[in-house]
């Protein structure tokens, strides 16, 4: 991180330079008048018996070299110093010194004690990300903290030709994080396997910059009919398979619809509550295991994960529409005894993958048309350390994914596959607005590759 202070305004600043400039000329017409006289003093009476002027005028041309090159040096630091400068760093501190002084930042404190008047940024440029700090040492009203993110990226946008993207902003203790962007973050399209990534443990990219990592191993995605979320899915699988040729997925549809179908291919199925029972129950039996592998690594870290010291993959859950299975789990529970029950037994199950699996390196991701409580509780949902609402959202469901109203969230286009996502681990402030992979069917189609991928592992799983 770079530092700047700001104590003066551009008046004075320009002042002091100006001053110095004029300074720095004086003392040169000095010296040049000097030197001329003084390598000359000895040329006088020659001159005078000769009767004509011995002039040395070596001193004179360096002299005027010398103020060539500074004004030449001098131009060229103004310039990269200026808001055209190529050098972004510098370019960046000319506008924090113009923005401070635009919206009155040093003078705000002038009206109370008159003691220290500066403020103080700090920025970094990195990948493409600009971030920037501002502490105001508390000079600076709350009102207006809140408000200069927003008017900074305004002044940016003013000031300079690039364009600029607010990514994120956050205050604490009188400190203003801002981070922007000249490119807003882009979709990525998924229509070749081979450009996946590969991985040991979970990674998987969602846009150009937002991957989901093992630091949030458990998903949520909700959306209504036809906002993308089968599609979603469909990257997120294809994307764990090539992740490590270990990986297995595990899949519920509750609708019982294109995704089991396909997924027959890979992996076990389940499309009705006794089988997705079954289904989570091994998992959670391989959970069981995994963990009891782990314990028996004397040397095993605390935090290390199954896939990091056994290198035998990971595993992911993909259990799609959840609220349909449920529904049905629940109606059919009616006719049967307390103990026999399904739902509940399917629920722990599902439950304890969630809390517990990211160490057994398994990964669950539920999705649905709405994830009300009464099928995932709040407590659960804080494991879910990856949420996405695709399409439009409810005012119910904003409270549900992100537990904040719909007018606190950024707004989303939704027009195209896109929606909300929220990653944990990344200390943003809110949730971003998302869009969606574009699953190129054409190139990549999914049951064919899915099938490919089977035949490389050796045939896949056999079926339940
Ligand atoms: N990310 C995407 N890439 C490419 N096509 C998409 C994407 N998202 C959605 N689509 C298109 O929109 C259609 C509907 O999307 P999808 O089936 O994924 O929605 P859904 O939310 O699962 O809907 P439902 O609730 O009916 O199951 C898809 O058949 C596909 O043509
Ligand atoms: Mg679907």
């Amino acid at each position: 991180m770079s530092k700047l202070t700001v104590d003066q305004n551009q008046a004075q600043i320009s002042y002091k330079k100006h001053r110095a400039y004029i300074f720095l000329l004086k003392i040169w017409a000095i010296a040049t008048l000097t030197f001329g006289v003084v390598l000359n003093v000895k040329n006088v009476i020659p001159s005078i018996s000769r009767g004509e002027i011995i002039f040395e005028n070596q001193s004179l041309k360096l002299m005027f070299l010398l103020l060539l090159m500074s004004v030449v040096i001098i131009s060229l630091w103004e310039f990269l110093h200026s808001r055209y400068s190529p050098i972004e760093k510098w370019k960046l501190e000319k506008l924090l010194r113009g923005f401070t002084e635009e919206s009155d930042l040093l003078r705000q404190h002038d009206n109370s004690f008159n003691q220290t008047k500066s403020i103080k940024w700090l920025y970094s440029i990195s990948d493409s990300l600009i971030i920037i700090k501002l502490m105001t040492g508390g000079h600076v009203n709350s009102e207006m903290e809140k408000d200069i993110a927003r008017r900074l990226h305004g002044y940016f946008v003013k000031e300079t030709r690039v364009s600029w993207v607010l990514e994120d902003r956050r205050i604490k203790d009188r400190l203003i994080m801002m981070v922007f962007s000249h490119e807003a973050d882009k979709r990525l399209v998924i229509e070749d396997i081979l450009s996946l990534r590969q991985s040991n443990e979970l990674n998987i990219q969602l846009t150009q910059r937002l991957s989901w990592t093992i630091r949030q191993p458990m998903g949520l995605v909700v959306g209504p009919t036809g906002s993308g979320k089968t599609s979603l899915l469909k990257v997120l699988i294809i994307s764990f398979l090539a992740n490590n040729h270990k990986n297995k997925v595990f899949t519920i549809d509750g609708k019982e619809a294109f995704l089991s179908v396909a997924m027959s291919r890979i992996g076990k199925v389940a499309t009705d509550g006794q089988s997705a029972l079954e289904l989570t129950a091994e998992l959670c039996q391989i959970m069981q295991q995994r963990y009891e592998e782990m314990n028996a690594d004397v040397d095993s870290e605390k935090d290390s994960t199954h896939a990091e010291l056994f290198e035998q993959g990971s595993i992911l859950l993909i259990a799609d529409e959840l609220l349909a299975l449920v529904g049905e789990m629940q109606a059919s529970d009616k006719m049967l005894k307390p103990t026999e029950r399904i739902y509940p037994q399917f629920y722990s199950n599902l439950m304890s993958l969630i809390v517990k699996g990211r160490q057994a390196s398994i990964s669950v991701v539920v999705s649905g048309q709405q994830m009300p409580a009464s099928i995932l509780p709040t407590e659960t949902r804080d494991s879910l350390g990856l949420r996405i609402a695709l399409g439009r959202m409810s005012q119910q469901q904003a409270q549900e994914i992100f537990g904040l109203g719909l007018k606190d969230l950024p707004r989303a286009d939704t027009s195209n596959y896109g929606g909300l996502i929220w990653l944990d681990g990344l200390d943003w402030e809110l949730p971003k607005p998302f869009q969606s992979p574009y699953y190129d069917d054409e190139k990549l189609p999914f049951k064919a590759t899915l099938s490919n991928i089977a035949e490389a592992q050796g045939g896949g799983l056999p079926q339940a």
